[in-house]
């Protein structure tokens, strides 16, 4: 493993558990580089379906991925994300790249690519990072580990919120099935799935605030890394 000059702290969980909040909140608090990994994995599905490439095909996906430019920046609402120079940060969030990134996020050869640009990003930052695997694969060995949960209504309900705030027409049963279908995907696929790493820390978002949520991580960080 590499030797790093940073601190690391890794934030995986299920698809609107809060887990970006509670990541970008804790950025911002502790000064960190905030690393948004699914907005990657979005980047890829945009530009395979913007460029008319049938996400199933997972060949012609892969070679997209592997030749794609890929930027992030740090902006308003946490991270921006450029594809060939193009802020891509709000339409990545649209639910037809919402309804084919788990797809497109099982392809080894996408993850692979991702992996290394993240492990590139993170290179002698302090960070936090979010995603599925950041704790599993991403960084084994990173500083702290959160696997962040919360009830599958109360995940729907605060997306179809997000969703209805940048007005994006969608239903609360829409959002529902999206969210759980995610989850089966995401769990179940071979390559890197969704789990808790046995040195994470658990932390059920359900029903608590934000803030709660925020002070909670914040108040174990900086007793666990003495900060
Ligand atoms: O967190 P999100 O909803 O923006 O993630 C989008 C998709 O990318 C979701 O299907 C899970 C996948 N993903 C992943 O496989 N690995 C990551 N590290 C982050 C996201």
């Amino acid at each position: 493993m590499q030797k790093r000059a940073g601190i690391v702290i890794a934030i995986d969980g299920v698809s609107g558990s809060g887990k970006s909040t509670l990541a970008k909140g804790l950025a911002a608090r502790l000064g960190f580089v905030y690393l948004d990994t699914g907005a990657m994995y979005r980047a890829v599905t945009w530009k395979v379906l913007t460029d008319g490439i049938g996400v199933h095909d997972e060949s012609r996906v892969v070679a997209a991925a592997r030749r794609l430019s890929l930027t992030v920046a740090p902006g308003d609402a946490g991270m921006k994300v450029f594809v060939d120079g193009a802020d891509v940060s709000e339409e990545i969030r649209r639910p037809y790249v919402s309804d084919n990134v788990s797809v497109v996020a099982a392809y080894g050869g996408v993850r692979e690519r991702m992996v290394g640009l993240q492990r590139e990003i993170a290179a002698d930052h302090n960070i936090v990072l979010e995603g599925r695997d950041v704790g599993t694969v991403v960084f084994p060995n990173a500083d702290l580990k959160f696997f962040i949960d919360a009830s599958v209504d109360e995940r729907a309900k605060r997306r179809l919120a997000e969703l209805q705030a940048k007005g994006i027409a969608t239903s609360l049963e829409d959002v529902r099935k999206n969210i759980e279908e995610r989850d089966r995907i995401d769990s179940g696929r071979q390559v890197s799935p969704l789990r808790k790493a046995p040195d994470a820390l658990a932390i059920d978002s359900t029903g608590m605030t934000i803030d709660e949520k925020t002070d909670k991580a914040l108040a174990i960080a900086r007793e666990r890394l003495r900060l």
